[in-house]
C-alpha cells in the first residue's frame, strides 16, 4: 500500500506544496473528460476518452452515452469480434493502434477494455465484452491493456465488477456467492490486473452484495490492491459514485465526470474527522502519480499524426475483422467463392453496415467500407436488394418479395442479416434470442429460390438460427468495425482465412441458459442463482445440446489431430504441464487451427462444471503441414475458490485434461493426477448446481437472501421513475422536462433516444447533479428528496444552500 508519511512517499505520489483543497480537488474531474491539474506541483491534467474499440474524443462539452459528436478515429472491430480471433497478439496489435490514435488525438487514458463476463446473451453491451469465459476475457483484456499502454497512453479496465446487464445498471444489487464471484466475475479482472498493470480501473454502477462497487473497500482496496497488487487509479463510471466520502475511504480515487462538485462533502468529512488527511492524500497521491507517469510515458514514445495512421489502421481494422470471422457452416465447401462470381447480395446491411454498437463506445469512423462496394471492388458481379429496413427491420413482405426476385436462380445468394441497432445497445438489454422475424423470413425465402445461400451475420451477441440447416454457409462477422465490408469481401474470396471461434455459447433456446430465470431481476436486486454454471459450463454439465458450442468455428481448412500427450502425469501446486497434440492440415489451403484444453475435475472435492477452459493455442499450417501444438497449462488455472479457507485451492485426486476443438467436441482425454491440498469436501454434500430453492441459494451465500431495500425514505439513490410518483418528483419533472425533451429531440436516431429515455428513468436522482456538468446543483437534488420525504423545511434549507467553493 502507498504510504503517505513524508519519509516514504514515492516521488510520483508526492504532494508537498499541494494544499488540502487542491488535494481534494484532484479527487474529482475538472469536467466531463478531464482531470484537474496542479501545475505548481508538476501535476498535469489528463484527458480521458472512450474506448474501447476506437477513440471517442470530445473536446468541447461531452456525454457518456455516445450521443454528441466526437472527432473521427479508426473504428476497429468491437471486443466480441476481436475475441473470436482468440489471438492475444491481434488484440495487442489493435490495442497499440488505439493507443497510438489516443496519443495523436491528445487523449491520455483510453476507457477500455471492457471485460465483464457474458452471463447472459441478453446483456445489451455484450458486443463490448470478450467472453463468457474468464480465462479468455482476462487474457485478451491483458493483451489490450499492453497494446494501449505500449504507446504511452493509459488503459482502463472496466466495469469493476459484476456489471453484467444494462437494465437497472444504476441501481441493481448483484447477489452473488463468493466462489462464483471469484471464479467467474473477478477472475478476468484479476488476470488482467496482475499480468498487464493497467493504469486505471473503472468502478461499476451496480452494487455487489449490498455495497455500491464505488464504495466497497473490500473490492477496491482489499481485493484489487492488497491481493492483486494494483497500484493505479480507480475511477468511477460516469455518475456511479454513490457516496463520495465512502468512496474516498474505500479507495475510489477519482470521481468522474467532474462538474458535480463533491469537494464540499469531502472537506466537511475531513473537518469532522470522518475522513483522515491521510486517506485524502493517498487517493490524491495516486491521481498525481498517474498524471506524472503518463506525462513521462508520453515523452518516451513518439506520437504520430492521425493522417499518418489512417491508412495503416484501416488496413489493420480490415485484417482483424476478416481474421476474426467465424465460419459456422460451409456445406460442400461452398466457400470461398470463385473470383468474379455472380452474386445476389441481399440485405440492407450490405449498404448500411451494422459495424459497431450504440452507447459510450460509439466511434465516428475515419471512413466506412460497405460490403457492396468491397465486393464490387473485388471483382464480383453483384446485384443487390435490401430485403429489410436496416434500423428496425419491421415486417415488410414487399421487401422480401423484391429480394426473392433478385435472388431467384442466382448461383450464389449472399444474405446479410443480423441484429438491427435497436436490438442491442448500451443502456438496455435484449428480450429475445431471435433475429427480427423479417430477417428470418428473408433468409428462408432466399434459400428457397437461390441455388446456394451464404448467410453473413452482423450482431454483437448470440442468437438463434432456426433456418441453419436450410442454408449452405453461415459466417459470423459480429460487429466488425469500419472496414467490415472489406473484410466480408476478403473472407468470401478466401484471401484471408476466417479463423474465428465463438467465445460464447449459441444456445438453441433461451430456456437452455441457466441464468435465464434470474436475469435481469428487479430494479434493486439480481440473484446469481446459477452460480458458476454460465454458458458452456452449464451446457456441458447439464448435458444441454447446443447448435454452436463455445469455441466452435470451422475456418476453411481441414485438420486431423493425433498423438495427444501430457508432459507429466501429475500437476503439483504452482506447477505446470504441457499438453501436446499433433495437428495436420489435410486440406488444400493454409489454415489456422485452435486447440482448446479443458479440465474435467473428478476429484469430487467440490461440484465443478463438467468442463472448464484451462488453456488454448493457435497454429497456422501450410497445406500438408503437420505440427505439434503445445498448450501450457498452469496448476493455478486448475484451482477453485475454497470458501472455507477463503483462498484458491488445487484439489487432490484424479482429473483429466481434454483436448478439444470446442466445448462439445473432444479429441483426446489425458488423465492427470492433481497433487493439491488434501480437502475432503469443501462443500455441503447436498450442493446443487443451480440454486433453485431459496434454501439452496442461502446455503451457497452463507447468509439469508437480503430483502429488497425499503422504498422510503427517499434518498439520492432513488430513481427519477420512483420519485415521479411523488408531488416533489412531479414538480422536479416539470422543471427539467423541457430540457430533457430538448436533449432527447437532439438525437437523430431511435437507439439514442431509447437509451436516453431508459437512462432518465433508471438513473438515481443524484445523476442529475453528477451528469449535467453542474447545471443541477446538489442543493436542488437534496431539496427534491427532502420534499418527497415531506420535510419542507429541510427542503428549503437545501434549496438555499450555497454551492461549495
Ligand atoms: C459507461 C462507460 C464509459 C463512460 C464514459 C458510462 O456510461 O458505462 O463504459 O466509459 O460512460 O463515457
Amino acid at each position: 500500500m502507498t504510504t503517505t508519511s513524508p519519509d516514504h512517499v514515492p516521488a510520483d505520489h508526492d504532494l508537498s506544496g499541494v494544499s488540502l483543497d487542491e488535494r481534494i480537488g484532484l479527487l474529482s474531474g475538472a469536467d466531463y473528460w478531464n482531470t484537474r491539474a496542479v501545475p505548481a506541483a508538476g501535476i498535469p491534467a489528463l484527458m480521458l476518452s472512450d474506448g474501447p474499440h476506437g477513440i471517442r474524443a470530445q473536446y468541447e462539452g461531452g456525454d457518456n452515452l455516445g450521443l454528441a459528436a466526437s472527432v473521427a478515429s479508426t473504428c476497429f472491430p468491437t471486443a466480441v469480434t476481436l475475441a473470436a480471433s482468440w489471438s492475444p497478439e491481434l488484440v495487442r496489435e489493435v490495442g497499440a493502434a488505439v493507443g497510438a490514435e489516443a496519443r495523436a488525438l491528445g487523449v491520455d487514458v483510453v476507457l477500455g477494455p471492457g471485460l465483464n463476463l457474458k452471463r447472459h446473451p441478453f446483456c445489451g453491451r455484450n458486443f463490448e465484452y470478450y467472453s463468457e469465459d474468464p480465462l479468455v476475457s482476462g487474457l485478451l483484456a491483458a493483451a489490450a491493456v499492453e497494446g494501449i499502454q505500449s504507446q504511452g497512453a493509459g488503459a482502463c479496465v472496466k466495469h469493476f465488477a459484476v456489471n453484467n446487464q444494462e437494465g437497472y445498471r444504476y441501481t441493481v444489487d448483484a447477489i452473488v456467492d463468493e466462489r462464483t464471484l471469484r471464479e467467474l466475475y473477478l477472475r478476468g479482472f484479476e488476470r488482467a490486473v496482475r499480468a498487464a498493470a493497467p493504469a486505471t480501473v473503472m468502478a461499476a454502477y451496480n452494487l455487489i452484495n449490498g455495497e455500491h462497487a464505488t464504495d466497497s473497500h473490500r473490492l477496491l482496496s482489499t481485493i484489487l490492491r492488497d491481493e492483486w497488487g494494483f497500484d493505479g487509479v480507480v475511477m468511477s463510471d460516469w455518475g456511479a459514485e454513490a457516496d463520495r466520502v465512502a468512496g474516498v475511504a474505500a479507495g475510489m480515487d477519482l470521481e468522474m465526470p467532474g462538474g458535480a462538485d463533491t469537494s464540499g462533502d469531502v472537506r466537511a468529512a475531513h473537518d469532522s474527522g470522518l475522513l483522515t488527511a491521510e486517506q485524502i492524500a493517498t487517493a490524491a497521491g495516486r491521481v498525481a502519480a498517474l498524471s506524472r507517469r503518463l506525462e513521462r510515458a508520453r515523452a518516451t514514445v513518439p506520437a504520430s499524426t492521425m493522417d499518418a495512421l489512417l491508412e495503416p489502421h484501416d488496413a489493420l481494422a480490415r485484417r482483424a475483422a476478416a481474421q476474426s470471422t467465424v465460419v459456422l457452416r460451409n456445406e460442400a465447401d461452398v466457400l470461398p467463392l470463385t473470383p468474379g462470381a455472380r452474386i445476389a447480395l441481399i440485405g440492407a446491411f450490405a449498404d448500411t453496415p451494422r459495424y459497431q454498437g450504440s452507447g459510450s463506445s460509439l466511434v465516428t469512423p475515419t471512413r466506412l467500407t460497405t460490403a457492396l462496394e468491397a465486393l464490387r471492388d473485388a471483382g464480383f458481379d453483384v446485384t443487390s436488394s435490401p430485403g429489410y429496413e436496416p434500423e428496425r427491420s419491421g415486417d415488410d413482405p414487399a421487401l422480401i418479395a423484391a429480394a426473392v426476385e433478385v435472388a431467384r436462380g442466382a448461383e450464389t445468394a449472399v444474405v446479410m442479416v443480423g441484429l438491427p441497432p435497436i436490438a442491442e445497445s448500451e443502456g438496455f438489454d435484449r428480450e429475445t434470442l431471435a433475429l427480427p422475424p423479417q430477417h428470418d423470413a428473408l433468409v428462408r425465402a432466399v434459400a428457397a429460390v437461390a441455388q446456394r445461400t451464404v448467410v453473413v451475420l452482423s450482431l454483437g451477441s448470440a442468437v438463434q438460427l432456426p433456418w441453419r440447416d436450410e442454408v449452405d454457409a453461415i459466417l459470423v462477422t459480429h460487429l466488425g468495425g469500419q472496414a467490415s465490408g472489406g473484410a466480408v469481401a476478403d473472407v468470401l474470396l478466401g484471401t484471408v482465412e476466417p479463423a474465428g471461434r465463438l467465445t460464447e455459447t449459441w444456445f438453441a433456446s433461451v430456456d437452455d441458459i441457466a441464468a435465464t430465470p434470474f436475469f435481469p431481476g428487479t430494479p434493486h436486486q439480481v440473484q446469481y442463482r446459477e452460480g458458476v454454471f454460465v454458458g458452456y459450463r452449464h451446457a456441458t454439465t447439464a448435458g444441454v445440446a447446443v447448435p454452436y458450442p463455445f469455441g466452435a468455428g470451422l475456418g476453411y481448412g481441414r485438420t486431423r489431430w493425433s498423438d495427444a500427450s501430457l508432459s507429466g502425469t501429475t500437476i503439483a501446486i504452482g506447477g505446470r504441464v504441457t499438453v501436446s497434440v499433433a495437428v495436420e492440415n489435410v486440406g488444400p489451403r493454409p489454415t489456422t487451427e485452435l486447440v482448446q484444453v479443458y479440465l474435467h475435475d473428478t476429484t469430487g472435492v467440490v461440484l465443478r462444471p463438467r468442463r472448464e477452459l484451462v488453456g488454448f493455442a493457435r497454429a497456422t499450417l501450410a497445406p500438408g503441414e503437420r505440427r505439434v501444438v503445445e498448450v501450457p497449462v498452469a496448476a493455478d488455472d486448475l484451482r477453485f475458490w475454497d470458501v472455507r479457507s477463503n483462498s484458491w485451492q488445487l484439489p487432490t485426486g484424479q482429473a483429466a485434461l481434454e483436448v478439444a476443438r470446442d466445448a462439445a467436441t473432444v479429441e483426446a482425454v489425458l488423465p492427470v493426477v492433481l497433487e493439491g491440498t488434501v480437502i475432503d469436501s469443501a462443500e455441503p454434500p447436498a450442493s446443487e448446481a443451480i440454486a433453485v430453492s431459496d434454501a439452496a441459494f442461502e446455503r451457497r451465500l452463507g447468509r439469508s437472501i437480503p430483502g429488497e431495500p425499503a422504498r422510503r425514505p427517499y434518498t439520492r439513490d432513488t430513481t427519477l421513475a420512483v420519485l415521479r410518483r411523488t408531488l416533489a418528483g412531479k414538480l422536479l419533472w416539470l422543471g427539467i422536462r423541457s430540457a430533457a425533451k430538448k436533449a432527447e429531440d437532439a438525437f437523430s436516431d431511435e437507439v439514442s433516444r431509447a437509451m436516453y429515455e431508459r437512462t432518465v428513468q433508471e438513473m438515481p436522482i443524484r445523476g442529475l447533479a453528477q451528469l449535467t456538468s453542474g447545471q443541477v446543483s446538489w442543493g436542488t437534488v437534496d431539496a427534491v428528496v427532502a420534499l418527497a420525504n415531506r420535510r419542507p423545511f429541510a427542503a428549503l434549507r437545501h434549496a438555499l444552500r450555497r454551492p461549495p467553493r
